[in-house]
């Protein structure tokens, strides 16, 4: 049989070679019901091959139903083993292979991305190697929801020590990144048409997860101070108010005591929760470290954290502090989205916590992270003078550029990627529309001064030539 070949320097058994190859021709038409197949000798020395191989091969596909033959009759192709070809699959999944060669050499001011040549490697690497070799094997099994209590004993510790947060350790699920804290809270306090009262702007991710489980969202525009809370609604019931008092995202604020005292005096009076997302209030650069809002409101505000700023986004760890009320609902919840956190991330996590690493991470971070955030401040002012506004850049990874008469289109933002810069507008994280089309997010935490150098003299000379 000429159409069937045989390569030896392949790794694939020659059982499997013949048995492949006649299985496509018959499935495809190639070869149709009834046709009769070479006996397995004259089939054996066409292809130069022991009669065994070409019997087991024979075997299979009668085993599988593609062949049927009786002793001494024949094989021949059975009815119904050919399957009619689809229409190609449109490929709806752009193939970004081309634009991700492009994208190395973009530079990109993504924000909440930490400096990721700067994991700690060794650390973390001698700590995960001796938690797979020296913890008992039950760590191999599965866990339960709310995650494992070595980590988080020492996260309330460490929590109460530089947030002020209270909990107790039961009171803590860890879990998958924030990402999975918000989804857990939607599902946990989210009715069909239920109101939540949220900043404007917030994450776009954020919206769209609380709007995907029902939500309907009252904005309440941000400020300087983060959110306007003389601006809350009356008499209208909501699920939660959520909040970034810490660092708000994207435009940088810190909510001052009096606000804070204001919300929880509204959540108290309309017997609402608080959703406090602290995602990355650890880099403070100017005044006095704040204090959480769960401190003063434990009863009521649910607190997320998360690692994914502090150390790598790639550990998906994070966690979620509950009022006692909200706890056995929440770890069923947990366990019926994954059962658990990967468990030996998080006793990687908890021998990190303990050894003082993450302490020591933070406070070398955070003197980076600022030498990063004057480096740009100095590039813009350089290039653009009076020009540029800067806003929110007192904490965290990004700060926001506003720009005099400069409106960021989804036209001037494509060319300016066709440029080589990547920067983010504001108004793709706003609610109500408009006010914020000459803003954008610019994230330093991943870019060294080389980078940021160059990526600011590079999207001046693309806002010039446009
Ligand atoms: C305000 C805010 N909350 C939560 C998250 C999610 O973080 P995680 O990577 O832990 O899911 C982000 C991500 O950037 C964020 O900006």
């Amino acid at each position: 049989m000429a159409w069937l070949t045989i390569d030896r320097s392949l790794q694939i058994p020659l059982i499997r070679q013949i048995y492949k190859q006649l299985r496509t021709k018959i499935l495809n038409g190639e070869l149709s019901a009834g046709y009769r197949l070479p006996s397995t000798r004259s089939l054996a020395e066409d292809l130069e091959v022991s009669r065994n191989v070409v019997l087991e091969a024979y075997d299979q596909l009668l085993a599988e139903g593609y062949l049927e033959g009786q002793q001494g009759a024949g094989t021949f192709v059975a009815e119904g083993a050919y399957l009619k070809k689809k229409d190609k699959i449109a490929t709806f999944i752009k193939d970004d292979s081309t634009s991700k060669k492009n994208n190395n050499n973009i530079i990109d001011f993504r924000s909440g991305i930490p400096a990721l040549d700067l994991f700690p490697r060794k650390q973390w690497g001698q700590l995960a190697k001796s938690v797979s070799i020296e913890t008992d094997h039950s760590l191999f099994g599965y866990d339960s929801p709310e995650g494992r209590i070595e980590l988080r004993s020492v996260l309330s510790d460490y929590l109460l020590r530089t947030r002020g947060v209270e909990c107790h350790p039961d009171q803590l699920v860890i879990t998958t990144g924030a990402t999975q804290a918000l989804t857990l809270i939607a599902k946990l306090l989210i009715s069909l048409n239920d109101k939540v009262i949220i900043e404007d702007p917030i994450t776009h991710e954020i919206q769209t997860i609380f709007q995907s489980y029902g939500a309907s969202l009252l904005p309440i525009r941000v400020d300087k101070n983060g959110m306007d809370t003389s601006q809350f609604p009356h008499g209208i019931k909501t699920a939660f108010i959520f909040v970034t008092p810490s660092h708000q995202f994207p435009m940088g604020g810190t909510l001052p005591i009096q606000r804070r005292i204001q919300l929880i005096e509204y959540a108290r009076k309309m017997d609402s929760y608080i959703v406090e997302d602290d995602y990355d209030s650890e880099f403070r650069y100017e005044g006095p470290p704040v204090s959480s809002l769960q401190g003063l409101e434990p009863e009521r505000t649910i607190y997320i954290g998360t690692f994914s700023k502090i150390l790598s986004p790639a550990l998906r760890l994070g966690y979620l502090i509950l009022p006692p009320t909200l706890i056995k609902r929440c770890r069923e919840l947990k366990h019926f989205s994954d059962l658990h956190t990967p468990s030996l991330e998080q006793l990687t996590l908890s021998l990190f916590i303990r050894e003082g690493f993450l302490e020591k991470h933070i406070f070398r971070m955070k003197k980076v992270y600022r030498k990063r955030r004057d480096f740009l401040k100095e590039q813009l002012y350089n290039e653009f003078g009076d020009k540029v506004k800067i806003h929110g850049d007192s904490t965290g990874l990004h700060l926001i550029a506003e720009f005099d008469g400069i409106h960021f289109t989804d036209i001037l933002l494509s060319k300016i990627h066709d440029d080589g810069i990547k920067v983010y507008p504001v108004e793709s994280h706003t609610i109500n529309k408009g006010l914020y089309s000459n803003h954008i997010i610019l994230g330093f935490g991943n870019l060294d001064e080389v980078k940021i150098a160059n990526g600011v003299a590079k999207f001046k000379k693309s806002l010039l030539t446009k």
